[in-house]
């Protein structure tokens, strides 16, 4: 290991084992294409698009210089009541990307922000349209909507609550998808679990009544539980439910969108329409911090047009909504989606990597492999008294021998960037079969 001119205590590492970090540290120095390279010189082959977030892979030219040209040419300009080209245009290119009339663009700098921006924007359009009753936000358990209070509260993840205190009022939850025993080794979309939508109707508006509901917030691929996949037909009868009932849905892509599945959002995959769209990571492959809100007309409209001409019609912005940096990483970013067909070859690539990762069925402890698009979740049996350590033992093997992987509890997450090809996809494969062999004679 190289030796340090820095130490390592100040920072206070999110979502880490600090004390065991510290005293074993990883640490990436540079990165290219599918690689990253650590500080004792050893590459390491991304099989998570860093934080599901580097979909065209690191370091790429035309998004550097895009930056780069940026900061020289003008390196901030005010967020509020003055604009600047970039993220107009980028909204725009946006709109022409989503689904259905999902042509508005409200810029955060982050997934968490991006959700606390969304469930806002809710309460403020049906208090827009005098229904400004309908306050109840409805979340899922086991979903992963950031680390702002707002996301805590719809999100579904225990530890991530547990230390917190309260929590938004009025939030209820939909019970998550997840089931083994129906679904285990499922490839693409399980077939069980469609009526478990029905929640929405049986159990939580009559116990809140619908017309106090303001909006469902759900991921439409659950990642960072642990790829959890929509079963079939699940998120179609969300929405009929919710249209039913004057509900909004709000579909958080943060990682399901900018090709991660193969169309370009997860609602594409399945041919639903939300009312709003939460994005971040992937819309400047990781580059520069940016989230953003993707809004139906209907829902900008009716929350701009209430307000009287000449005031500021949401009070609701961020110093950094839409930097200059942000926006340029994005333009470079969705030039690049488009001049490398990405989303297509993400959906051409997925059949090999399916076929690859379902290979590793018979490995120790094994208990479920799923994958929908370019994601794929493999489960293991967790050891007895010992939550979450098998998997993570599996990440520690792949590390020192060269690939990244994401373990949350006993489930490892894969999402390498959509630029892997086959012969990496097996390396990928080689290298974690290699640990869960190790870790299962442990
Ligand atoms: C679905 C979803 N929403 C929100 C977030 C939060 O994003 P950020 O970490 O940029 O705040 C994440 C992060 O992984 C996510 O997966």
């Amino acid at each position: 290991m190289k030796s340090r001119d820095y130490d390592l205590e100040a920072f206070w590492m999110p979502f880490t084992a600090n004390r065991q970090f510290k005293a074993a540290p990883r640490m990436f120095v540079s990165a290219k294409d599918m690689h990253y390279v650590t500080d004792d010189g050893r590459k390491v082959l991304d099989g998570t698009a860093g934080l599901w977030c580097v979909n065209a892979g690191h370091c790429r030219p035309k998004i550097v210089e895009a930056v780069q040209k940026q900061v020289a040419a003008m390196d901030y300009s005010p967020a509020f009541q003055m604009g600047h080209p970039s993220p107009f245009r980028v909204a725009e290119r946006i709109a022409k990307l989503a689904p259905g009339d999902l042509d508005h663009v409200f810029y955060a700098n982050s997934g968490s922000e991006a959700v606390d921006s969304a469930l806002k924007i809710a309460l403020a359009y049906h208090r827009a349209r005098g229904e400004g009753q309908r306050t109840v936000l409805v979340g899922r358990e086991r979903a992963y909507h950031g680390a702002g209070f707002g996301g805590i509260s719809v999100g579904g993840i225990p530890p991530n609550r547990k230390a917190f205190g309260s929590m938004l009022p009025r939030v209820d939850h939909l019970a998550h998808t997840h089931n083994l025993k129906e679904n285990a080794f499922s490839r693409g979309q399980p077939a069980w679990g469609a009526h478990l939508a029905d929640e929405l109707e049986t159990r939580i508006i009559p116990l809140h009544d619908a017309s106090n509901i303001a909006a469902v917030i759900v991921e439409p691929m659950a990642g960072s539980t642990g790829v959890l996949i929509p079963p079939k037909g699940y998120l179609e009868r969300l929405r009929a439910i919710c249209d039913k009932h004057g509900i909004l849905l709000i579909f958080d892509e943060v990682i399901s969108g900018f090709g991660r599945l193969g169309p370009c959002f997860a609602a594409d995959v399945v041919g639903v329409v939300p009312d709003m769209i939460t994005i971040a990571k992937g819309i400047t492959n990781g580059t520069v911090p940016m989230g953003a809100v993707i809004v139906r007309r209907g829902i900008y409209d009716a929350v701009v047009n209430s307000a009287p001409a000449g005031a500021i019609e949401l009070f609701h912005g961020y110093t950094y909504s839409g930097h200059p940096l942000a926006t340029a990483a994005a333009e470079a970013s969705l030039d690049l989606y488009q001049e490398e067909d990405l989303f297509k070859r993400s959906q051409a690539i997925a059949p090999y990597f399916e076929n690859a990762l379902h290979s590793l069925r018979e490995m120790p402890h094994v208990v479920d492999i799923r994958n929908l698009g370019m994601v794929a979740g493999i489960e293991l049996e967790p050891d007895a008294g010992k939550p979450g350590a098998r998997a993570f033992n599996v990440f520690l093997r792949c590390f020192e021998k060269g690939l990244l992987i994401r373990t949350t509890g006993d489930i490892i997450a894969l999402s390498p960037p959509l630029i892997i090809s086959e012969s990496q996809i097996d390396e990928l494969v080689d290298i974690l079969g290699g640990a869960l062999r190790d870790s299962g004679r442990d």
